[in-house]
């Protein structure tokens, strides 16, 4: 079905009201995306592979809104990972360029509509234009109160690991922290996510069927879902039938099913 648009007066924004296949009490509270297929999209249209990283800013435009309309409160997207700097120099640039001025195009309108944008990764390595776009974004929606979004720039999953370890050890080594009493709960503390938590989903496009250093530690329980639909046309209805696969879904986070608990 397609989902209804209503008006939300308070914003004065086009809000899109929750699809009636999908039980309002079972929206995933964090969704990760790694977001793939955009040069094969750019490809089978006979354009340049960067036509798809520009389609695939649309669809993820589009995926925040409909995220945050429907009470997701955390997304969190791969945008760049630490192993695509490998890419021709080319591509790289472009992407940079891309970040930098959908960034600049969209502060404001993410700032009015209550978005938090944060920015998960080695910040550093990327150009200074971008690092100044990235502060200002951050700091501009930092007080915001709706949806937590969530950009994976430079970001790898085992140097967040190995980042949160070297904490832990200066302040071991420091006198401030007893080594004995480092836990998961601890260890969770020092990763980008500290203040979310986990994802309770994650979506992968484009037919692949690897994390590829995404999110190590938080995926650890979340649901998977795979498509083969690429990024650029992972749509509104896309999004449904990957909620509704989720919805369908019993987490058991390891432990039994109630009735399985029973016949013990
Ligand atoms: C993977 O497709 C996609 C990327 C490496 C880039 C994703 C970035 C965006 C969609 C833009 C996000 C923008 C902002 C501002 C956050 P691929 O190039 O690996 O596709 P392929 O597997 O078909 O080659």
């Amino acid at each position: 079905m397609v989902p209804s648009k209503a008006v939300d007066s308070n914003l004065n924004n086009s809000i899109t009201s929750l699809p009636n296949e999908l039980d309002p009490l079972r929206i995933p509270t964090h969704i990760a995306v790694i977001m793939d297929g955009n040069g094969r999209w750019a490809k089978s249209k006979g354009l340049p592979r960067t036509m798809g990283h520009t389609a695939g800013v649309d669809t993820l435009k589009e995926t925040l809104r409909l995220c945050s309309d429907w009470g997701v409160k955390a997304l969190t997207v791969y945008a760049f990972s630490t192993e695509n700097w490998s890419r021709p120099a080319e591509e790289v640039n472009f992407l940079m360029t891309l970040f930098e001025r959908v960034l600049k195009r969209e502060i404001m309108s993410m700032k009015s509509q209550g978005v938090k944008i944060t920015f998960f990764g080695d910040l550093e390595r990327l150009p200074e234009r971008l690092r100044e776009l990235i502060a200002e974004a951050t700091k501009e929606t930092l007080s915001n109160k709706g949806i937590n979004f969530n950009v994976c720039t430079n970001y790898g999953g085992r140097r967040e690991l190995v980042l949160a370890a070297r904490k832990l050890a200066e302040k071991s080594v420091k006198g401030d922290l007893d080594p004995s009493s480092i836990d998961e709960r601890m260890f969770a503390s020092e990763l980008y996510t500290s203040e979310i938590g986990d994802p309770d989903l994650l979506i992968r496009t484009s037919g692949e069927r690897r994390i590829s250093n995404f999110l190590l530690w938080q995926l650890a329980y979340s649901e998977i879902y795979l498509t083969d639909v690429l990024w650029p046309d992972f749509d509104d209805h896309e999004l449904i039938k990957a909620l509704a696969d989720y919805q369908s879904r019993l987490r058991r986070f390891g432990g039994l099913e109630p009735t399985q608990s029973q016949q013990l």
